[in-house]
This record gives C-alpha cells, structure tokens and sequence, in this order.
C-alpha cells in the first residue's frame, strides 16, 4: 500500500468524508431508454450506470433455448471514457466475469419459469466508474428488469463493504478499494432476506467479516428504498399521463 495516502483522518473520516456506516449519494432514475424494454440510470457517487432490459424475447441462436424457462443474457461493459486510463472497448477478463457475476445475483430474483424458450437481455454499461460498479450495477439492472414488467420475486440490491486503513466500512469508492485492504461485494433481496452475491477480495478475521456484512446488508436496505421509490415515481408519471390523455379524448 502507498504509505502516503491516508484513508482515514484523525477524526475517523472518509476520503470523501463519510463516516465507516455512510453510503454515498445514491440516485435512481426509471425509464431513461425510449427503445428498451426497461431501464434504469443509477448514481452512485461518482459511479454512473445504465441499465437496459430487452424481452422476453425470441432466442437467437435458437438452440440456446430452454424448454421450461427463459435464458438471462447479461453483458456488463465500461465505456471507453468511464475510468482515467482510456478502457479498449472490446471485452476484458474483467467485463467478461462481471457479466456472469452480475447474471448469478440476478437470477434467483426472476421467475424465469414463466418464459419458456425465450431470453432476458441484460446490459449494464458503464458510464463513469469510481468503485462499486458491480454492485450499483446489480442495484440498476433489477430496476429496469422491473420497468420492462419482468416478474421478480424482490428486487436485488447490491452494496460492498471493506476494510480501509484497519476500519470496516460500507460502499467503498474507487480509491479506498485500490489502497484499502479488503473489498466484499454482496448483493441481497431485502424482502426474501437472500444473498446471492458474496465476494471477497483480501483477509479479514471472522469478526470483522461479520461486520464488514452486516454493513453491506444495511447498505442494501437503504438502496432498496430508493430502488422502491424511483419506481414509484416512474409509475406515478406514467399514470399521470394517462389520466391527462383520457381527459383530453373525452
Ligand atoms: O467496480 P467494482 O468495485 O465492482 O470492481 P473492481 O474490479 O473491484 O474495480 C474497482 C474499480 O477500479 C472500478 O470501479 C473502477 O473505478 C476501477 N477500474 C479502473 O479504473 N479501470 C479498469 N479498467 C477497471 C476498474
């Protein structure tokens, strides 16, 4: 680790100023894309997402398909200007786990059953990315998996949590998880109370592992009411509109 970063101050303080427990500013917004299915942009920080949902749809190639469920398709993608150095845009190593990643925490939420033969495209792009991008993409792409309609049984919300400077603390960003000791990302379904991300990057004792989780889980609970609410909002919007356009037909 660079000796001269400091990752937390005297007063037991961020980078960025937050305390261990604090997440980031998180912002969602339902509906961004005309053409998909679903959608969702998520900003988290300085880490900036978008999410598209295409389907269900027809399976191509065709022998893809499963007879008795729907096929989830997730391709997770940093645009070539959404870190310092230029990013090539064909896919890396990286991109390529993250996308499988990003699929496993998804699928225990879909009720792929109810779509037999066809396929769910996911993309996750990202914009600007300053840690955490997997999680905030877990977070974005449930979001507009539930704008296209798809039926989940709960929203998945993901948030990390690590250990910088010997501290234990929740949503890391990119320069507390490059010099920081330890990054777990999880993702979790606050209604059904499931885990279905778990990663862990460095040691931690048992203790702090308990904690390091317990922080992500909480994480993950506020997301879910800002997840929530965005929703809403969209589907109040919409509803709006309707109403407006009735009243103009009458
Ligand atoms: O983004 P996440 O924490 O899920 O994954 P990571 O592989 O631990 O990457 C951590 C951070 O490193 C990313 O969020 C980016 O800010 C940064 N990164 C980068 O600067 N250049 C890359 N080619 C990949 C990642």
């Amino acid at each position: 680790m660079d000796e001269e970063i400091k990752l937390i101050d005297e007063n037991g303080l961020r980078v960025d100023g937050r305390r261990f427990d604090e997440l980031r500013p998180v912002r969602i917004e339902v509906g961004v894309l005309k053409n998909a299915d679903g959608s969702a942009l998520i900003v988290q920080g300085r880490t900036k997402i978008l999410a598209a949902v295409y389907g269900p749809r027809e399976i191509h190639p065709k022998h893809l398909s499963k007879p008795d469920r729907a096929v989830l398709r997730c391709r997770y993608h940093m645009a070539p200007f959404s870190v310092e150095d230029r990013k090539s845009p064909a896919p890396s190593r990286r991109e390529t786990e993250l996308s499988k990643v990003i699929r496993e925490a998804l699928e225990p939420a879909i009720l792929l059953e109810k779509f037999p033969r066809t396929c769910i495209d996911v993309f996750v792009e990202v914009l600007e990315a300053d840690g955490g991008t997997r999680c905030a993409g877990v977070t974005a792409a449930s979001v507009a998996l539930a704008d296209a309609g798809i039926p989940m049984k709960d929203l998945v919300v993901g948030c990390a949590a690590g250990k910088v400077d010997g501290v234990v603390v929740v949503d890391l960003c990119d320069i507390e998880d490059k010099y920081g000791e330890v990054d777990v990302p999880v993702a979790y379904m606050p209604n059904k109370g499931l885990i279905s991300l778990l990663q862990m990057d460095g040691i931690l004792t048992m203790e702090e592992f308990e904690k390091a989780l317990n922080l992500a889980i909480d994480g993950c609970k506020k997301i879910y009411e800002v997840q929530k609410a965005a929703l809403k909002r969209k589907y109040d919007f919409t509803e709006k509109l309707k109403r407006e356009a009735d009243k103009s037909e009458e």
